[in-house]
């Protein structure tokens, strides 16, 4: 059901692989509230196809760039602001990567030019997307830029490996720059830490089906979904939250708050 909420705001969504990703249901949600935006991802995932077929749907362009490159983002961004007609209202960081989960090795034997890759990809890169977005003046005041985060940043999740400390540094970047970009440019800042979710990169995380069940097990809402977190997105990029900024926000059925449940104590009792 649309609201109209994003009625003439523009932007760049970045990170959707396939129809699970969050970003590709984020976009048909912008889509549908009223938002104009262009579609990015990495040249490798452009490669799938994929998000041509959303693009359509959305009447969207799809820019490709690397989040690791500066001179990929400059032309991404640049471009993105004479295709859609001038500053940008919202962008949504939805982009994480990591080669020690994906080649199973132990937080305690990383390979550390593996390492160094995925802080890039995950968490460097919303520094340097910011970065291009404040040097280039290309954000309108009371924008809102939105990444998305994991409870791992905050509590240990063992299988979640390097991802973890990936996602401790994105979050303080979000207040590290939002800082500046509030006080300068009146845009605001936050990361949204969502609910283990079934897409590629969440199920790319070894223990994936245990941890999601855990999870919806522990959460009195259960787990959120993908589109539970396109919709608070929604609200994030919308005029009603204009002065939400610096913040790290659960959307998790309200898991980061629970100590034991009785879905939890049960199994434990009967096991
Ligand atoms: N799925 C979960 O359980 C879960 C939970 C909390 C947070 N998140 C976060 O949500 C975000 C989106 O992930 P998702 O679950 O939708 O999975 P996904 O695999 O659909 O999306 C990850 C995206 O990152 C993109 N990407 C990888 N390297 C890139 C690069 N160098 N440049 C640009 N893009 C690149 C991929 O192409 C892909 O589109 C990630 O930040 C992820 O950590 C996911």
């Amino acid at each position: 059901m649309s609201h109209g909420l994003l009625k003439g705001k523009k932007g760049i969504i970045f990170g959707a692989l396939d129809p699970n990703s969050i970003a590709w249901i984020t976009a048909e949600r912008v889509f549908e509230e009223g938002g104009t935006f262009v579609l990015t991802n990495a040249p490798v995932a452009m490669r799938m196809g994929q998000i041509n077929e959303l693009a359509e749907k959305t009447n969207s362009k799809v820019i490709a760039a690397d989040a690791t490159s500066i001179e990929d983002l400059e032309n991404l961004i640049n471009n993105s602001m004479e295709i859609l007609g001038g500053k940008l209202d919202f962008v949504l960081h939805s982009i994480g990567m990591s080669i020690n989960v994906r080649k199973g090795k132990a937080y305690t034997d990383q390979n550390y030019d593996w390492t160094h890759k995925g802080l890039d990809v995950s968490a460097m890169s919303f520094h340097r997307v910011m970065q291009t977005l404040y040097k280039n003046d290309a954000m309108n005041e009371w924008g809102s830029i939105v990444a998305l985060s994991y409870m791992a940043a905050q509590r240990v999740f063992p299988d979640y490996n390097d991802m973890a400390d990936n996602k401790a540094y994105l979050e303080s970047v979000a207040r590290s720059f939002g800082y500046f970009f509030g006080k300068d440019k009146k845009v605001r800042v936050n990361t949204i830490s969502q609910s283990p979710t079934p897409t590629t990169a969440g199920q790319g995380v070894k223990g994936f089906d245990g941890f999601i069940k855990y999870a919806e097990k522990m959460s009195p809402l259960g787990n959120a979904t993908a589109m539970d977190c396109a919709n608070y997105t929604i609200t994030l990029f919308s005029d009603l939250t204009k002065r939400v900024t610096l913040q790290n926000l659960y959307n998790d059925g309200g898991f980061s708050n629970m100590g034991v449940s009785d879905g939890i104590m049960d199994i434990i009792e009967n096991s």
